[in-house]
């Protein structure tokens, strides 16, 4: 959806490069991803200050389990902190805070953690930040059929989105790929069917305010058809 102004309701992002940042500076992967998250706080006050209700990443696939046991351990706890840290300011600034993928892997203390960062931030009026965690897109989309089958349910498109881990949320407008990778990698894939896709070979931790404004203003300048045959 496009606002009078031309802004998209809700731009999401696969947030890659941290790895690579790092190497270039003989810095282990992980503190990559610590500046990656340096990277979110900037792009989410951005995105949020501009007026964009969404705001989607993603931060750890249902693949990124087959990382290193010290890189994985390292990004669970980056999402530990950050929600121990962030919830006074989301909640002050009402910006609700959703954690969404499988949780299998995640521990109790962890799982506790999210739900409490929902508990908190729900009632904000201001943003959206949905941080995909352990998810993957072909799993949501087997658990909501599977959701459907129990419950006996012949669906339309619409009615299986709310089977989504994201029935909360509009589809994404944007989907950004920041360093240089022209893929998608189980993403939303059910939700990104028609969602703009702008792929930069700029590494996530570097990814600027410019940047973003720049891929804003080329989404304005969009002809959104849809399928039909739009304006011109
Ligand atoms: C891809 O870069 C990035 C990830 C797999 C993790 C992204 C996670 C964060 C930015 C932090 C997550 C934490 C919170 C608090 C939300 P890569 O490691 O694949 O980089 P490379 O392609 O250069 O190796």
């Amino acid at each position: 959806m496009r606002s009078d102004t031309g802004l998209p309701n809700h731009i999401a992002f696969i947030m890659d490069g941290n790895g690579r940042w790092a190497k270039k500076r003989l810095l282990p992967r992980k503190l990559g991803h610590r500046e990656g998250v340096v990277t979110i706080d900037r792009i989410a006050d951005c995105v949020f200050d501009r007026g964009i209700k969404y705001l989607t990443l993603f931060a750890f696939s249902t693949e990124n389990w087959k990382r290193p046991a010290d890189e994985v351990s390292g990004l669970l706890s980056l999402l530990s902190n950050y929600l121990v840290k962030k919830i006074p300011k989301f909640v002050k600034n009402g910006i609700v805070l959703r954690i969404i993928g499988s949780a299998r892997g995640l521990s109790d203390e962890l799982k506790e953690l999210i739900r409490d960062a929902y508990e908190k931030t729900k009632r904000g009026d201001k943003g959206n930040l949905t941080v995909c965690f352990d998810y993957g897109g072909r799993a949501d989309i087997v658990e909501a059929v599977n959701k459907c089958v129990e419950e006996g349910k012949k669906v339309n498109e619409e009615e299986f989105a709310g089977y989504l881990q994201t029935a909360d949320l509009p589809d994404p407008d944007i989907v950004v790929r920041t360093g240089g990778e022209h893929r998608i990698s189980n993403f939303l894939l059910y939700q990104m069917a028609y969602s703009e896709l702008y792929f930069s070979d700029t590494l996530w931790p570097d990814f600027s305010e410019k940047e973003l404004d720049e891929i804003l203003a080329a989404y304005a300048r969009t002809d959104r058809r849809f399928g039909g045959i739009g304006k011109n």
